[in-house]
């Protein structure tokens, strides 16, 4: 049965959305029905997913609609232009028309590719997010980034489209395998860092809740890290400014994920890695007090996250970070932090630092 959900809402004038956070949300007759403009619909989603959750959205779409669905391949290594090409032609050969909805059934990596689909088919068609991963719940499928990745770094080729609504069930989270349940929980825990110490504090106390998929745990956890998203995204939608501290990690993360060939480590498992580093540079450069640092890895190491990276080159960690996309006129900017609960980007971070960062191995955070 359904518990009543928490409705959020992204507010971005005309592009405004709701975030729909509940256990049992999949499966509800007119769950969908104001999203839906016409009477067509093509749902992306994977064989892993569609198995276990095509039918209960398919009974959530208007009786009206017909849907088409799709399967691609499963993990990031299906992210691509080819994957993409591939979807434009099913819907074009499908007769899909400027009324259709096209819908995300999947981790990031579905709605990711599905709503660059929807941003660019026939100049953009509406898009709905049905998250079926934490770390879609409380991440990807909120905020409006689309993209497909490029041989030559992750997410390289894309657009900024928010979706028609999020449809965030965390009863699918049931079903997630605990690697990626764990994956999920570091993009949590970034919220607490970077945004809000009592959250953080909250992580500290209800953690073992969290990874025995605990609802309520499962649902407060949802509900907060989309609010965070959700405030930020508000405050700055295309990255001018704000919304970088959300990469908070990913500098470093995006580079061990491109060294270790997409393969080693899962998203947040490299974004779990980054955190500690940035956590330990934060407090190498003096701004954050070590104990803070210390936290911040004990946390993630609590998780079950791994907290020290694979043996990678410094050198070749520069030189990738280098091509991050946060880099302007050469100098890389990396999101820092000051305290639990704050965070910034900064160019001025010394390079001797950073290397010592990146040198560090189970050194990071260290007394
Ligand atoms: P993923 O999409 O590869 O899903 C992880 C695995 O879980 C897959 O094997 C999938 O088949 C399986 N799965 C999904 N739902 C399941 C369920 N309910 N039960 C059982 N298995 C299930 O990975 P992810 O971690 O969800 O997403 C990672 C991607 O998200 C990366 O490409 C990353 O770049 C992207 N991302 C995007 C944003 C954004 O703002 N757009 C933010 C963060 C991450
Ligand atoms: N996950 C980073 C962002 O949405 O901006």
């Amino acid at each position: 049965m359904a518990d009543a959900p928490t409705n959020l809402v992204v507010d971005l004038g005309e592009r405004s959305y709701p975030i729909r956070i509940g256990r049992g949300l999949l499966g509800s007759p007119g769950l969908l029905d104001e999203y839906v403009p016409g009477n067509q619909a093509f749902i992306v989603t994977n064989e892993a997913v569609r198995d276990r959750y095509l039918d209960a959205l398919l009974s959530s779409l208007p009786p009206s609609v017909i849907a088409d669905f799709t399967c691609i391949g499963d993990g990031e290594a299906f992210k691509t232009l080819d994957t993409y090409a591939a979807l434009m032609e099913q819907l074009i050969a499908g007769g899909h028309n400027r009324t259709t909805a096209i819908i995300g059934l999947g981790g990031g990596v579905i709605g990711d590719v599905a709503g660059f689909v929807a941003a660019t088919y026939q100049r953009g068609v509406a898009f709905i997010q049905v998250p079926t991963t934490l770390l879609a719940l409380v991440d990807s499928s909120v905020g409006g980034k689309t993209a497909v990745n490029h041989s030559r770094g992750k997410n390289l080729i894309g657009a900024f489209y928010q979706p028609r609504c999020v449809i965030a069930d965390i009863g699918t989270l049931q079903t997630l395998p605990p690697r990626e349940l764990k994956a999920g929980i570091a993009e949590v825990i970034k919220y607490g860092v970077i945004y809000d110490a009592a959250f953080f504090d909250w992580l500290g106390i209800n953690l073992e809740h969290l990874l025995a998929l605990d609802a309520d745990a499962l649902a407060h956890a949802v509900a907060e890290s989309c609010r965070i998203k959700a405030a930020v995204v508000q405050a700055d939608e295309r990255e001018t400014g704000l919304r970088a501290i959300l990469n908070f990690g990913h500098t470093f993360g995006h580079a061990l994920e491109a060294l270790t060939g997409y393969e080693q480590l899962l998203h947040g498992e490299a974004v779990a890695i980054g955190m500690v580093m940035a956590a330990d540079l934060s407090s190498r450069w003096g701004k954050l007090p070590r104990g803070d640092a210390r936290r911040i890895k004990d946390l993630i190491a609590r998780a079950g996250l791994p907290v020290t990276p694979p043996p990678v080159d410094a050198d070749a960690m520069l030189e990738t970070m280098g091509m991050d996309k946060k880099v302007v006129d050469g100098r890389l900017r990396l999101i820092l932090t000051d305290a639990i609960g704050s965070a910034a980007m900064t160019d001025q971070a010394p390079e001797g630092a950073i290397r010592t960062t990146l040198e560090a191995g189970e050194a990071l955070c260290a007394e």
